[in-house]
């Protein structure tokens, strides 16, 4: 195989967005598409010339696509890709692959199962930033972490909520900020200061007429007896995120994009240990970051990253093993402040899966709802 052929299910913002990436790609082949409302689907295929399906089942039963890539809402993430991964499909599914790790866990074994690659839409690792924070971690540079901090806001309006049925609602999300706008910095703080062992969190609804929670502060453990501190929100206006990954021998942040590394003269330990003046402070210094400019857009190199896992057993940038970590911080955030109780981690997958089904079974149909289908501005080409 020289080319793959690439199905989309999901015709909205993101899988519109996906069907005009993979139509520029030379070793890749947009073959089909699927959105189970037909005039959506329909117009689609027609303008990119391809077949429409309304059923992601037919799709991936088709013999038309090698990969699928799943850009519907969360919940239905784990079916299509497993259905996908069972008629020998590699998939590339959206952010996040599942509402719960008991699906996520599912996804897993079907790609292990069938010896296929699952990739997830976590483009922001592929921001040089991001992979020269990673780089400076994991060559031990900053020491063994004793310290994490992610604060990460958002703004977004009722209008936003309203655009369509699913959104901000148990039934149709699985969650608020945590599983649609936190993700991407979830996976990022937790790639960089690792998965914590304890979470207690506290999670509420302000300013939006939503059911789940548009605000969540936790507290974290980690196994070393490193503390952290993680807050969300979609109600902050100058939105941005701020992480610092604090370890014996230096400091990270990342505020916004910009990253600074602050090197000490030694390790903290030591220091604290020897030195004889009382007023004594660590000596560090700011190391200058060689960063590259992004020279391929986010999307399209996880895009491109899943092609070439798939040709030529590429490691995956965004695999599922990893995908998995920002779902089980979130079920665990989720669990925490709705049981109002520290949650261990990895944490106990059926007791989980019975609270969310239970918000599910209460969740409301939204009142006002005012379909838009337009993709994040920040996406448009
Ligand atoms: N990686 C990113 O930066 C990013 C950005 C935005 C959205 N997303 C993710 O992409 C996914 C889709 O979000 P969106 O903003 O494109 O939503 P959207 O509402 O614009 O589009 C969803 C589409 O899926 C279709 N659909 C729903 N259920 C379906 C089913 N069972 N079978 C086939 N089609 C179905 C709907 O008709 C709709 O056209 C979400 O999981 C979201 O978190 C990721």
């Amino acid at each position: 195989m020289d080319r793959v052929r690439i199905g989309v299910v999901g015709m909205g913002g993101m899988g519109y967005a996906h069907c005009k990436s993979v139509s520029e790609l030379e070793n890749a082949l947009l073959t089909c598409v699927c959105d189970n409302e037909e005039s959506v689907v329909r117009e689609r295929a027609a303008e990119f010339g391809v077949r429409p399906f309304t059923d992601y089942r037919e799709m991936v039963g088709s013999g038309c696509c090698d990969a699928v890539i799943v850009a519907i809402p969360h919940w239905f993430h784990p079916d299509v890709s497993v259905c996908a991964f069972e008629k020998g499909l590699h998939v590339l599914s959206e952010k996040p692959m599942a509402v719960t790790v008991e699906d996520a866990d599912r996804m897993i074994k079907a790609a292990r199962d069938h010896k296929r690659v699952l990739s997830v839409m976590f483009q922001r690792r592929t921001e040089p930033v991001i992979r020269k924070a990673r780089e400076i971690i994991s060559t031990g540079q900053i020491g063994e972490i004793i310290r994490t901090l992610c604060v990460d806001s958002w703004y977004r309006t009722q209008a936003y909520y309203d655009s369509n049925v699913w959104r901000a609602t148990w039934k149709g999300e699985g969650a608020g900020v945590l599983i649609n706008q936190a993700p991407h910095m979830i996976d990022i703080f937790l790639m960089l200061g690792g998965m914590p062992c304890r979470v207690e969190a506290r999670t509420r609804t302000r300013f939006h007429d939503i059911e789940v929670e548009n605000e969540v502060q936790a507290v974290l453990e980690y196994g070393n007896g490193a503390c952290g501190y993680y807050y969300t929100t979609t109600f902050e206006p100058v939105h941005g995120h701020y992480v610092e990954i604090c370890g014996e021998k230096g400091k990270l942040t990342l505020h916004s994009g910009q990253l600074k590394f602050f090197r000490y003269q030694g390790g903290i330990s030591r220091h604290i240990a020897e030195s004889e003046d009382m007023w004594a402070e660590m000596e560090f210094k700011e190391e200058k970051l060689e960063i590259p400019p992004q020279t391929v857009q986010g999307h399209i190199s996880i895009i491109k990253n899943f092609i070439s896992a798939i040709l030529d057993g590429q490691e995956v940038v965004s695999p599922g093993e990893e995908g998995i970590h920002s779902v089980e911080f979130c079920n665990a955030c989720i669990l925490s402040g709705k049981k109002k109780k520290p949650v261990d981690l990895p944490i106990d997958r059926k007791e989980y899966t019975d609270l969310i089904e239970e918000l599910k079974r209460n969740s409301q149909p939204k009142k006002n709802v005012r379909i838009q289908r337009a993709t994040d501005p920040q996406y448009r080409k």
